[in-house]
Formats: structure tokens, sequence, C-alpha cells
């Protein structure tokens, strides 16, 4: 217990994603959304965010015919000024020469398998050992809460294909139905029981992180705990998210946040209801006197 604060107060502020080796509190990892377009980008590398979240369809660059390519836009949008190409060079360029920590991450959320599938050789260029910042590969693979009509991506494919980047962290989820007046529901067994059916028959051998959102995943308590720990081996984690406007227990999601620990949950949910957590700082550091 004291080691483990000792590793958690030197490592707080400075988290370092994809290390295993000590505990972190990885909740400190900031987010920069929907970073779909060149000008954006921009703006989100010379900020201090350290992860780009960013959404790829299968579509063209504005104003270019031609055939259809891995672009940065979110549904229901299929153009845009930023190929996926042209984001992944940008972002790697800005890290060249940067210390490994301070480096920008990605994470890409693909809205079509055929964008992933179309995507595989971009991918691959900055999915070497060689090339260290933090990739994540993000889709929602199964549907879920609350009685979800948005079509997953095929979870097979998904997953297949992801394990050809083993570097890549491999970020799965669900599909949601939540805010606005439904305010109530929460995963259930059966959900993170298929999802831990599809890890296991798959053999994903790469880190994992499950993103689940924060209003349900507060009332589901014992069935991530039993997914975390059925998946320990593959350094698992989850991803907390929360839309603006959803309905969240803060009560119970601090509960949820530190029963599952700081050292396995990325918190990636509005400024105003990360304040509203309060979680705990680490211990005062000692003055001799
Ligand atoms: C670029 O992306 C940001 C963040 O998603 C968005 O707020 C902005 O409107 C976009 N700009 C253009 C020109 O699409
Ligand atoms: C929820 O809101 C939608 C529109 O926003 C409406 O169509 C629906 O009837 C509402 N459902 C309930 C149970 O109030
Ligand atoms: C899992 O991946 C590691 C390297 O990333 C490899 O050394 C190991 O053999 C793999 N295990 C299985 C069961 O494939
Ligand atoms: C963990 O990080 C959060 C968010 O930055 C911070 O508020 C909290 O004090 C940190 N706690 C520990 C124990 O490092």
């Amino acid at each position: 217990m004291f080691l483990q604060i000792l590793v958690l107060l030197a490592a707080s502020g400075s988290a370092v994603l994809g290390d295993e080796e000590v505990l972190k509190n990885l909740t400190t990892v900031t987010w920069a959304h929907a970073v779909n377009n060149k000008t954006y980008l921009q703006a989100a590398l010379a900020s201090d965010v350290q992860m780009l979240e960013a959404d790829i369809v299968l579509g063209q660059l504005i104003g270019k015919e031609g055939p259809l390519i891995p672009v940065m836009a979110h549904p229901p949008a299929t153009t845009s000024d930023l190929s996926l190409g042209d984001f992944l060079s940008i972002v790697a360029q800005h890290n060249k020469g940067i210390a490994k920590e301070k480096q920008k991450g990605v994470k890409l959320d693909f809205k079509s398998i055929e964008a992933f599938e179309k995507a595989q050789d971009l991918i691959a260029r900055f999915s070497k050992p060689e090339v260290t910042f933090p990739l994540w590969l993000n889709a929602d693979i199964l549907p879920g809460p609350v009685a979800a009509t948005t079509k997953p991506l095929d979870p097979e494919k998904f997953i297949k294909l992801a394990s050809q980047h083993p570097r890549a962290v491999l970020s799965v989820g669900w599909t949601t139905r939540y805010g606005g007046n439904i305010t109530e529901g929460e995963y259930t067994r059966q959900q993170i029981g298929t999802m831990l059916r599809m890890v296991n028959a798959l053999k994903v051998n790469q880190t994992i992180t499950f993103p689940v959102r924060a209003g349900l995943a507060s009332n589901s308590q014992p069935v991530i705990l039993d997914l975390l720990r059925e998946t320990r081996a593959l350094g698992s984690s989850v991803t907390v998210w929360s839309a603006e406007g959803d309905a969240v227990a803060v009560e119970r999601l601090r509960a949820l946040i530190l029963t599952v620990g700081l050292e396995h949950t990325y918190l990636d949910v509005p400024a105003e209801l990360a304040a509203r957590l309060q979680l705990p700082a680490p211990p005062a550091t000692r003055t001799h006197n």
C-alpha cells in the first residue's frame, strides 16, 4: 500500500501511456475531441492536451473526386479537409524528436468496419515498434444500453485487424442510447459477458481498454469489476466517458472509479463533471523542519 502511494505520487501529473510497469493515475490524461479538421488538429497539437480523439469514416476530401478513403469526420458527415493519412503524418511529424512522455497520442474512433479495413496500411506505418506515440484503435463493437439502436462494427473483424497492430491499445465498447430523457440504465451482465467471450475467443493479446459511459457505468460496478478482473493479464482499464448533459450519479461514479482504481481508469468527461468527482489527491509531501 505504501509503495503504491509512493508510485502514484511520483507519477501524478505526468502519466505515460502504454507502459505497464508502474502504477499511474490514468485520470490525469487529458483529451481533445473530434479532432477532425486541419485547423483544430493544429490547435490541439499546440495545446497541452495529451490525447487527440478523432473520428474516421470512409469518404472524400472536400472538393476531391475519386475512390473513397478514410477521412476524419463524424457521421453523418462523409467529407473532411483532413484524411487519416495526413492526420497520422502530421501527428508523427509533431512528435518527432520530442521526449516520449510529451508526445501527443491519438485515439482513432472508427465509425465503420470499411473505414478500418481501408485504414490498415496507414495504421501499419505508425504501429511499428520504433514509433512511440500512444496509438489507440477504438470502435463500438457490441450493442449496449439502453437498448441502443446504433449498429456496432463487426466485432470479429475489428479485433482481428487490430491484432495486426500489437503496439496499439485496443479500445472496444458498446453502442449506447442515453441522455436527453433517458436517464437510467446499466451495462447488463450479458452485455459484459459477450465482450469477455469475444476477447477470449479471439485470443486478444494486446493492451485493452473498455470505453464505458459514465451514467451507465456508475450503475454497473459489479459487472465492470468482473470484466477488468478477467482481462487483467491484458493490462486492462476502463475509459469512463460522458456526453454533455448526461445524467450521472456522481457519488456512484466516484465509488466506481476508486474501486477500479485510478491506475485502471482513464477519465474523459466534461470538466464540470470531473471537478464534481473530487478524486483524492496524492498524499501531501512531508516537510522537514
Ligand atoms: C473543426 O473541428 C472542431 C472540433 O471538432 C470544430 O469545433 C470546428 O467547427 C471544425 N471546423 C471546421 C471548419 O469544420
Ligand atoms: C423522449 O424524447 C423524445 C424526443 O426527444 C420523444 O420522442 C420521446 O417520446 C420521449 N420519451 C419519453 C419516455 O418521454
Ligand atoms: C502475446 O504477445 C507477446 C508480444 O506482444 C508475445 O511475446 C506472446 O508470445 C504473445 N502471446 C500469445 C499467447 O500469443
Ligand atoms: C489523480 O488525478 C486527478 C486528476 O488529475 C487528480 O485530481 C487527483 O488528485 C489525482 N490523485 C492521485 C492520487 O494522484
